[in-house]
């Protein structure tokens, strides 16, 4: 049966594959976008996704048009967010106003008109570290990583200085607030499970993990470590690699997340659920740094190794996925390794501005690497 589905932030990286996963299957979409530069690229899909769906342009912020975007459809997908960790931290204002009054100016044009079901966009920064054992086999949930290098490296040891070992990291790990970006993801999700079943709404919460693919922002220094380094291997730089590059990440394809929504927005059994998105599998920075030079003939292009953090970053986090497999069916079709080529040829095809510099100059007249 043929839906009508607002998508706020349906003009962005995700929020295309998502609109476009809803059109393929004959539902009616609104979007509601800023548009904002910084996120947004030029590319052909945006524009023909707004075509097809009834675009509202504006920002989340605006009382009026929230009233008009939420009238008359039966679902709703939140996206719309400011994204960059690094940035969070200095444009504190602009995050906690965009990502928290946002949704709660959406929420208040909903409690008017209840939808059946919300499905919000949150994320792995909310864990901050992932979770860890002792080699005694002791989990450990609320680990610190040294705030500088430490003699030990950049891995978190137990308290006594013993090595930890990173695990795949599930729902019921508590948050641990990292920076700014995820303290306002944290509210977003909590708003939503809160609010929406007061007024007799569905509620479903994706935790995403690193989310890439063809759409990516390229141009945007503070997010999406794969658009960067693209971007900086098709301008013939090295990609700069923050700490040693051994911190491992889970990168999950813009398809499967976009799937991941389609679930969440469909299944009973989804009601009321926090999933982690991921694709089950981590990845050093290293890794990443290598393979994608491989992939673009760059080989030559090795990582410059910044060795120092940013500021809110962590060191390790990765998916446990078995909740989503469980409950929403989940299950990645892509490969990091097979969706590579395919990255490397949107990238081609685009023109990338390297902004990379002038973010390290931002973030380090503040102090936020260290
Ligand atoms: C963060 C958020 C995540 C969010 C994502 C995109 C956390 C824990 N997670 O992920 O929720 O969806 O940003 O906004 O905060 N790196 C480099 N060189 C670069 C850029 C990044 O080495 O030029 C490194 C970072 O230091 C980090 C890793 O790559 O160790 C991944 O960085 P990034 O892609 O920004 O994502 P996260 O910080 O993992």
């Amino acid at each position: 049966m043929t839906e009508r589905v607002l998508v706020t932030g349906g003009a962005g990286f995700i929020g295309c594959h998502v609109v476009r996963a809803l059109l393929t299957r004959g539902d009616e979409v609104r979007v509601v976008d800023s548009l904002i530069e910084q996120v947004h690229s030029g590319d052909g899909e945006r524009d023909r996704i707004l075509d097809e769906v009834e675009f509202l342009h504006g920002d989340v912020r605006d009382r009026d048009l929230m009233q008009r975007a939420v009238a008359r459809v039966d679902k709703v997908i939140h996206l719309a967010a400011e994204v960059g960790v690094g940035q969070s931290m200095y444009a504190i204002d602009r995050y906690v106003s965009v990502n928290d009054h946002g949704s709660a100016i959406l929420f208040q044009a909903l409690i008017d008109r209840p939808v059946a079901r919300i499905v919000v966009a949150s994320s792995m920064s909310i864990y901050g570290e992932g979770l860890y054992r002792t080699r005694e086999g002791e989990v450990l949930q609320q680990v610190v990583r040294p705030a500088q290098r430490a003699a030990s490296g950049w891995d978190p040891t137990s308290e006594s200085g013993a090595p930890l070992i990173p695990v795949p990291t599930p729902e019921w790990k508590r948050p641990n607030l990292a920076s700014v970006y995820a303290l306002t993801k944290y509210v977003q999700e909590t708003l939503t499970l809160t609010v929406a079943p007061a007024y007799g709404m569905e509620a479903v919460a994706l935790r995403l993990f690193n989310v890439y693919g063809p759409g990516q922002a390229l141009s945007n220094p503070y997010t999406g470590v794969l658009a960067i380094f693209a971007s900086r291997l098709l301008h013939g730089q090295r990609p700069l690699v923050f700490e040693d590059g051994e911190q491992r990440r889970d990168f999950v394809h813009v398809e499967d997340v976009a799937r991941a929504f389609l679930r969440a927005l469909d299944l009973p059994q989804a009601s009321g659920g926090v999933f982690n998105i991921g694709s089950g599998r981590d990845v050093s920075i290293n890794e990443v740094a290598s393979e994608l030079a491989a992939a673009m003939g760059r080989r030559q292009l090795t990582p410059e190794l910044a060795g120092k953090a940013r500021t809110g970053d962590i060191r390790h986090c990765f998916a446990d996925i078995s909740l989503a497999q469980e409950r929403l069916g989940f299950h990645p079709r892509r490969s990091f390794d097979d969706s590579l080529d395919e990255l490397v040829e949107w990238v081609r095809r685009q023109q990338p501005v390297d902004r990379v510099p002038e973010a390290r100059r931002e973030l380090e007249s503040r102090g936020l690497v260290a």
